[in-house]
């Protein structure tokens, strides 16, 4: 399969390594064999239809943060993912570009442009989705292509599927979960350490787990967006981030967490959809499944007749990511080979 990446950040650099160490077990387990013969950045592109040498690629990345040590006659300089998307071969463009949530740009044109020229699509962006996901759905149908975004929800957790396919049967009456890591991380971190939220979010930053700009994790907007995936794939709603009530942890204080703890609950960032969606910081008690610390995400659902099931694990990280990207890539795979 020739894959071209688009965008070449935590999430982006994390596949490529996964996909150099895994390359033996992906053949053998799942007759995968990825080929990157693109790898687009902010600064420009590097390209090679015979396959670009990854080691190569990312040290070049940490080196000088661009590709450039690939060579003249392999990275062009200036070279965008529009253009690149259009012109090189490939069978999957996945686009790991950070989340801007005013037009869903430059995703939302990177994943139109592959649709339209055919190729399959894994997106980990959630701007794209969280602003035209009913729009994008008909796109990818239309050009009779595969688009794939476990990685825009839960990370590494398989929470979008895991609804999809494993509650098959059952009537999901609402969803409630912790979605953003870096805001819960926050949150932990004031809990049961002290820590400023200034310095709490410093720390997440440092770590990988923050959005490119913060304020969406802090203000409550990342976990509108995942909100707002969920809803749809899962439930079958037609919503965009536009539709709901949105409120961040900025205004949570140490205070509110001590009165929360005496009370025997924790402040925790929620997002929750049942007739409406919403986003706020709630209390919840210190023994409920969805007390989950540090970066992990909790996704209860409500469900008829099971009762409620709630799904936990890593939200964030690149690692975590990347497993989701190869899940959707292998997911690609087999439908090819049907
Ligand atoms: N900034 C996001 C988070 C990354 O903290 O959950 C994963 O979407």
């Amino acid at each position: 399969v020739r894959v071209l990446l688009v965008g070449f950040g935590v999430v982006g650099q994390s596949f490529a390594d996964l996909v150099e160490h895994e390359a033996r077990k992906l053949d053998h387990d799942y007759g995968l064999r990825p080929k990157i013969v693109g790898i687009v950045d902010r600064k420009g592109a590097a390209i090679s239809p015979a396959g670009l040498d990854i080691k190569k690629a990312l040290t070049s990345k940490k080196q000088s943060g661009t590709l450039e040590g690939l060579g003249h006659d392999i990275y062009h300089e200036g070279r965008n993912g529009v253009d690149t998307i259009k012109d090189l071969e490939c069978e999957v463009v996945i686009e790991t570009t950070p989340t801007e949530l005013t037009k869903g740009e430059p995703g939302l044109s990177h994943v139109k442009t592959a649709m339209m020229e055919g190729r399959h699509v894994i997106c980990t962006n959630k701007g794209p989705l969280a602003i035209a996901m009913p729009a994008l759905m008909e796109l990818a149908h239309h050009n009779g292509v595969v688009f794939k975004f476990s990685g825009t929800v839960g990370g590494g957790t398989p929470i979008l599927d895991f609804a999809k396919k494993c509650l098959e049967g059952s009537t999901i009456k609402s969803i409630s979960g912790i979605l953003n890591g870096t805001s819960n991380y926050i949150l932990s971190r004031m809990t049961t350490e002290g820590v400023a939220m200034e310095d709490a979010l410093a720390e997440a930053q440092k770590l990988g787990y923050a959005e490119a700009d913060p304020t969406y994790d802090v203000g409550g907007f990342d976990t509108a967006c995942k909100l707002v995936i969920t809803s749809n794939y899962v439930l079958g709603s037609s919503m965009s981030i536009k539709d709901l009530d949105i409120k961040g942890i900025a205004k949570v204080t140490q205070s509110d967490i001590e009165k929360a703890k005496e009370r025997g609950n924790v402040i925790k960032l929620i997002g929750r959809v049942e007739k409406v969606a919403n986003v706020a910081p709630q209390e919840i008690p210190m023994t409920h499944p969805m007390n989950v610390s540090g970066t992990f995400n909790a996704v209860s659902f409500d469900t008829y007749p099971g009762g409620e099931v709630t799904l936990v694990g890593k939200g964030a990280g690149g690692k975590e990511t990347a497993s989701s990207v190869l899940r959707d890539l292998i997911e690609i795979r087999r439908t090819f080979a049907r």
